[in-house]
């Protein structure tokens, strides 16, 4: 079996963070080393610049801010966690990559898309996930799942569901976009089911 770097990406309330725990359990369960880490964060210095981030005022930062405070992050975490990982041949499992400030930033926040795209690249040193999980729900449905309303980390939830619409849609293009790397799967269903059907399309890839 051959280490990869997946990501798994989805709407704020996506349950991709469940997901990622499962996808561990059963790594490990074949002796497998994984770690788990996440955007923005992963790291010390990119946690620092994750809460500024995740704080505060929707409005706060102009999209294009948010799109290079999100990358210094990223660049940190990849040069720090992710790649000495999978250089020492372990698994990476990566709640949220660069696909979120393409549709984040890049779509949802009016950017030029090839524009980001390329300080997304720049920043990840062209690092690309071997796999992209996106468990797809509706902006609606991931807005009250969303259980935030009392956690300070939620200035994106406070950003309307007009917003989280175009998440939601980005990321369903991006999917079309990128197929060689991206599994779309249902995310509206139990959690059991959703890694079922997660694990059965890594098998069918031979990644697991
Ligand atoms: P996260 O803590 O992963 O939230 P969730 O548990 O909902 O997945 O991420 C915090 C927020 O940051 C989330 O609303 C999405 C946003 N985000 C971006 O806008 N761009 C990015 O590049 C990343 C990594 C996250």
């Amino acid at each position: 079996m051959q280490n990869k770097f997946i990501s798994f990406e989805g709407c704020d309330g996506s349950g991709k963070t469940t997901q990622v725990k499962k996808l561990v359990e059963y790594l490990h369960s074949l002796k497998q080393e994984t770690i788990i880490t996440r955007e923005p964060g992963g790291c010390k210095e990119a946690e620092d610049i994750r809460h500024m981030l995740v704080t505060g005022d929707p409005e706060k930062w102009h999209s294009k801010t948010e799109l290079l405070l999100m990358n210094a992050s990223r660049h940190e975490h990849v040069k720090r966690t992710i790649v000495p990982a999978l250089t020492d041949k372990k698994w990476v499992l990566c709640d949220r990559f660069y696909d979120s400030s393409l549709v984040y930033q890049g779509i949802a926040g009016s950017l030029d898309f090839t524009e980001a795209e390329y300080i997304c690249k720049f920043a990840s040193d062209n690092l690309e996930p071997d796999i992209t999980i996106l468990i797809d729900i509706s902006a609606e449905v991931g807005l009250q799942r969303s259980n935030r309303a009392t956690n300070k980390e939620n200035r994106f939830e406070k950003k309307g569901i007009d917003y989280h619409n175009k998440v939601r849609n980005g990321y369903l293009q991006l999917a079309k976009t990128y197929s060689h790397r991206f599994i779309t799967i249902n995310g509206e269903q139990s959690q059991e089911d959703v890694f079922k059907d997660l694990l059965q399309a890594l098998k069918d890839k031979d990644i697991v």
